[in-house]
């Protein structure tokens, strides 16, 4: 008898062979885990054959949709001359020239496989510049999975310790004292506390890590004043300014770093850079990159990877990078203005408590009635974040896919008609949520 739900059986299959039946957390949900049967634009079809507008695009790191055409030809003609090989290319070449013309701050940069790698690999370019051991890390701000770029990424009230001076919380049981010792965690967008936490460590850290517009820490750009604080004091104590910019690079044709006066040292990217393929890179400073150079009698950094700059990424990328020229970001970010403002539209007119933050073509609904602006500020309470479960799963149900902190990623394959039917989707929801959580119900002075 035809299965109703191929989705349902084959997580029972893959719960023999993968634990809890996936391979990352990211795609887990219950009763189970969607399974792509194929995809176009900005729609993904299931395996049951329904049809989801999708707003994850694979975590921000697809900037077309789904196959686009140009992009899809491009890898068809690439991996029938191989798809790597035990010699460089001059794609990789042509396709750093393109990223080191696009941003000041990278004078050389080096391709990696994923955005954990890219930033393992800068923190640790820091260490081998400065020949000091510690980096500086905002609280709650996810960088990837390397043990010391994770340290207090999921710090909750019972552990992340006094406000001005958070504790160094590990992510997963095991993780090394050393690299709990090793990472200063530092609130966001507070200046004066993360200065004062900064000179305790003066002569120790290599770096300070940060993304300029961290989705765990809310989606709220960091402000001029904390940057500039940040780069100062790097400046004073001969440490690095990394910027993590995996996601946020698609925020503005120079990244998330062409709003700031100040540049960082070193930048980690990710994600869009490889146009659907796993990918990740370093870029920054000639003199800081020279410690990956091999032409030195002693290397600094010795830095390998096999599948590093493989063709295939980079034809990709390369291609999906032209097509996101300024006039494409231009575009891309006015569709995520109008998302915002639409939501925010919506939000108000329902009376639900509820904001939303971003930037350019990124957006993050919160069950809040004032838009967070750090990490404990955006930490949902158990209603909260129950609620938000709901969200995500009711919009599901509507057909339209979100990542599960209720966050979305613009792609330039969406229109205002695309936004048009997340905000009909996201009207039926919100009256569902009113409905189970009245206490989400705004009071009359703030509707
Ligand atoms: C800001 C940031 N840095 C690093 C990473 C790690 O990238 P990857 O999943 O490619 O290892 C992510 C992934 O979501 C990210 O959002």
């Amino acid at each position: 008898m035809a299965s109703s739900n191929k989705s349902a059986e084959l997580f029972a299959r893959a719960q023999n062979v993968l634990p809890g039946g996936v391979s990352r957390n990211t795609i887990f949900r219950l009763p189970h885990p969607l399974y792509a049967d194929f995809a176009k634009g900005c729609y993904i079809t299931d395996i049951d054959g329904i049809a989801r507008l999708d707003f994850a695009n694979n975590m921000a790191s697809l900037i077309h949709g789904h196959a686009h055409p140009v992009v899809t030809q491009a890898i068809i003609e690439q991996v029938q001359k191989g798809s790597a090989y035990t010699l460089g290319t001059e794609l990789e070449v042509q396709y750093a020239e393109l990223l080191c013309d696009r941003v000041p701050s990278f004078e050389r940069l080096r391709f990696v496989n994923s955005g954990t790698e890219a930033v393992m690999a800068m923190i640790k370019t820091a260490r081998a510049f400065t020949q000091k051991a510690k980096i500086a890390k905002v609280e709650g701000a996810y960088h990837g999975a390397y043990d010391y770029a994770e340290v207090s990424q999921t710090a909750k009230p019972t552990n992340w310790g006094k406000e001005d001076c958070p504790n160094a919380v590990p992510v997963a049981v095991g993780t090394p004292e050393g690299a709990l010792d090793d990472v200063i965690i530092i609130p966001y967008n507070d200046p004066e506390s993360a200065l004062k936490i900064l000179d305790q460590h003066k002569h120790e850290i290599a770096g300070i890590l940060l993304d300029p517009v961290s989705h765990r820490v809310g989606m709220v750009p960091a402000t001029n004043d904390f940057v500039e604080a940040l780069y100062s004091w790097s400046r004073q104590y001969n440490a690095l300014l990394m910027f993590d910019e995996v996601i946020t690079f698609r925020a503005a044709y120079g990244g998330a770093q062409a709003s700031y006066a100040v540049k960082p040292d070193l930048t980690a990217l990710g994600k869009m850079i490889g146009g659907g393929f796993p990918v990740g890179a370093i870029a920054g400073r000639k003199e800081v990159m020279e410690v990956l150079n091999p032409m030195q009698k002693a290397v600094p950094l010795p830095h390998s990877g096999t599948f590093s700059a493989n063709p295939v990424t980079m034809i990709a990328g390369l291609t999906s990078m032209q097509l996101f020229d300024e006039e494409a970001v231009k575009t891309l970010n006015q569709l995520g203005d109008y998302t915002r403002s639409e939501i925010t539209n919506l939000i108000m007119n329902k009376g639900i408590k509820a904001c939303v933050t971003g930037a350019g073509s990124m957006f993050r609904i919160h069950l809040k009635e004032v838009a967070p602006n750090n990490y404990r500020q955006t930490f949902a309470d158990p209603i909260e974040a129950t609620a938000l479960k709901r969200l995500v799963k009711a919009l599901e149900e509507q057909k339209i896919i979100m990542i599960n902190t209720g966050s979305g990623m613009l792609s330039s394959v969406m229109d205002k008609n695309s936004i048009d039917v997340l905000i009909n989707a996201l009207s039926l929801v919100f009256d569902l949520i009113l409905n189970e959580y009245p206490s989400l119900k705004r009071s009359p002075d703030h509707a």
